[in-house]
């Protein structure tokens, strides 16, 4: 039997944010930004672990109360996100068949229902895929200048989320190929080896929590889930 894995990296040190600490130790709503992250991801009950890639230098982590029992800790994060990746599934020891879900620690407003969402639709699939949402808004192109230098029709455009779910081995093989400068998430290390990753809706609410202004609306959807 294949297992699933969650796999988070998260030891970005969150420069564009520009806290003192790394975004994904933030205070929100009473506990560190991932361990919304994280606890979202236990309670799928067809994950059996939720592992976690922090710094090796990371002077946070041990400073929380995490109690999720699926969780294991893994301190092998690297220079970019492709690294820090490709080290945990290394320290991880997966079999080749199982499936591997690639979810960034800053997206705390995942619901369990996507990822179920997205295991279902890929439970027989040869490749995987990956959360996505279809481009909502008309998309230009700016010139150099400020200015529109074309309207690029939105058809077909999708804005690629995470949980990224993969057969270990496959992705293992694909990160190990690509450049890392080229590999930008999981879904385009695959798309390099030349497969076509299968893209499964999912929702607004699993933005990315990036810049400071981002912060209100996170307190708020974890907020109202709480009710
Ligand atoms: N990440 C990581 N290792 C890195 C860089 C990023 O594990 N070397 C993780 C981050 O912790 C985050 C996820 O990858 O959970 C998505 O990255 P991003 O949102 O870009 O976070 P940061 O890199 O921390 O932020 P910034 O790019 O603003 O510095
Ligand atoms: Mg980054």
């Amino acid at each position: 039997m294949s297992r699933f894995i969650a796999l988070v990296p998260a030891a970005g040190s969150g420069s564009r944010f520009g806290a003192p600490s790394p975004k994904q130790y933030l205070q929100l709503n009473g506990r560190p930004l991932m361990w919304h992250t994280l606890s979202v991801l236990s309670q799928v009950a067809a994950i059996d672990e939720v592992a976690v890639v922090i710094s090796p230098g990371d002077e946070w982590f041990d400073d929380y109360q995490w109690d999720l029992p699926k969780l294991s800790v893994h301190r092998v994060g690297g220079a970019s996100r492709a690294d820090s990746v490709r080290n945990g599934l290394r320290a991880l020891g997966a079999g080749l068949d199982d499936w591997v879900l690639v979810h960034d620690a800053a997206r705390c407003c995942l619901s369990v229902a996507a990822v179920e969402r997205l295991m279902a639709a890929l439970s027989d699939d040869a490749v995987g895929g990956l959360l996505a949402l279809p481009v909502p808004d008309t998309v230009k192109r700016a010139d150099g200048d400020g200015r529109v230098s074309a309207t690029v029709p939105r058809q077909g455009l999708w804005l690629a989320q995470t949980p990224q779910m993969f057969r270990a081995g496959l992705l293992a093989e694909a990160l190990d190929k690509g450049r890392t400068e080229d590999i930008t998430d999981e879904a385009s290390a695959i798309e390099l080896a030349g497969m076509k990753p299968r893209l499964v809706e999912g929702d607004a609410q699993n933005f990315k929590v990036t810049y400071p202004r981002d912060l209100a609306l996170a307190r708020a959807i974890l907020a109202s889930r709480k009710e």
